[in-house]
């Protein structure tokens, strides 16, 4: 398996590689994600499954008929012995069992942060049509559309639309840097929320790159998703007054990149005192010019807690110390809440389920992942494969083929089990 890992995997991992960093710019709907879609579309050829888009940039390849069936009805196709009776008893034995991840990536990020779930679940299928295993209900391989949020500002958008998460309205206004909106990139306003799909779908089970170290310390190539962390992304808006850096006496500016910097300073303070996580990974600054005090600064918080009302107090202060620092620098401050994912707790009985089945681990992540909207509404599962380094969002993340390998072996292992029965 090793090797036909690689040999897949050398098949995308120039797409989208920036020579320079060595990481990836693979924007959702730009040249190289399109290219990586179309690979897809090829993969599932090759394999003689039929291909289907839901109208909101996700794509599905079908191992069993896209058309046969329909709504569950009863049979719990995902049920263990522990298994929450609201969450799988009313899917149905002709359920499909739904696998994949997302192929964009963040600016200059890793290789294997989506893709990876894509790439191991042909290759899932795969093993389990080499060890001759037939499925009893579809196995479903998925591509989600913009799962970083990098080019349109909200993670997990497919996801999201898929389930009516967002409304469709608002997804087709969402702009990126140029100005081109996410309707204007899919080529068609998005379709929004399909029961109808969802319906067809028993399980859903997300395969990742680890995106810390835990697998490292705990000695294993492989884990399974307890939880995910609640977390958002707000928007700070600073507005001051721009002004000639060579002739405005200190005393006099209304510089907003002070009240931004304090607003850093503050958020890193107070997810520290929290146990928490606050980053701000991106600012925009207007004019931004070097003989110039800014007139604007737009800086995007990203925070992430165990708990939601950590979060909320965490937000809540940082908001605080920032409106606080503003009124001091003569500034105004605007906080816009971009995105949020509340706390997800993946189906206990499938995950103990999994993890007894693979003999892994079970870990919570602070990462969000398309896994945790669609938790939401169908039993959801995660596997992990370890990082060497622990680093993602990064060139620097990593797994060896190997683990990789093993991860293929994992996820192949738990659809037999979740389909082929
Ligand atoms: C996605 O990877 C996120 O956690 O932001
Ligand atoms: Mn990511
Ligand atoms: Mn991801």
């Amino acid at each position: 398996m090793t090797g036909r890992f690689r040999e897949s995997w050398d098949g995308i991992a120039p797409i989208g590689r920036d020579a320079g960093s060595g990481g990836y710019l693979r924007y959702a709907l730009t040249a190289p994600e399109l290219r990586l879609r179309e690979w897809f579309r090829t993969q599932a050829d090759l394999r003689g499954m039929p291909v289907s888009e839901d109208g909101n940039g996700n794509l599905f390849a079908w191992w069993g008929d896209p058309d046969a069936g329909g709504p569950s009805t009863g049979g719990p196709a995902t049920a263990g012995p522990n298994t929450d009776a609201q969450t799988t008893g009313d899917r149905a034995g002709t359920g499909a069992v739904l696998t994949g991840s997302h192929f964009d990536s963040v600016p200059h990020g890793g290789a294997y942060d989506g893709p990876l779930g894509i790439v191991s679940a042909f290759l899932a299928v795969d093993e389990l049509r080499a060890a001759g295993v037939t499925p009893v209900r579809p196995v479903v391989v998925a591509a989600f559309v913009e799962e970083e949020g990098a080019r349109f500002g909200v993670p997990c958008l497919g996801s999201r639309l898929l389930t009516g998460e967002i409304d469709a309205d608002r997804a087709a206004g969402l702009r990126d840097a140029a100005g081109v909106s996410f309707a204007e990139a899919l080529g068609h306003r998005p379709a929004g929320a399909d029961p109808a799909l969802l319906g067809r779908f028993a399980a859903f089970v997300e395969l990742h790159v680890e995106q810390g170290r835990a697998l490292v310390d705990a000695d294993a190539p492989v884990a399974v998703g307890s939880a995910i962390w609640p977390h958002g992304r707000w928007r700070f808006e600073l507005r001051g007054e721009g002004n000639h850096a060579g002739t405005t006496r200190m005393a006099d500016r209304r510089d907003p990149m002070l009240t931004f910097a304090f607003t850093v300073l503050a958020a890193n303070k107070e997810a520290r005192l929290r146990d928490a996580h606050a980053t701000v990974g991106r600012v925009a600054v207007e004019p931004n010019a070097t003989n110039a005090v800014p007139s604007r600064v737009t800086g995007w918080l990203d925070a992430r807690a165990a708990a939601p009302e950590t979060l909320d107090g965490l937000v809540e202060a940082v908001r605080a110390k920032a409106a606080e620092r503003a009124r001091r620098d003569g500034t105004e401050l605007t906080v816009t809440r971009e995105s949020a994912t509340p706390l997800v707790t993946f189906d206990g009985g499938l995950a103990d389920r999994l993890a007894g089945l693979l003999a892994a681990p079970v870990l919570p992540t602070g990462a969000g992942h398309d896994a945790g909207v669609l938790a939401a509404h169908l039993p959801t599962a995660m596997l992990f494969v370890r990082n060497p380094t622990g680093v993602s969002h990064s060139p620097a993340e990593s797994a060896t083929d190997a683990d990789c390998a093993a991860g293929v072996v994992a996820l192949a292992r738990v659809l037999e089990e979740l389909a082929c029965h």
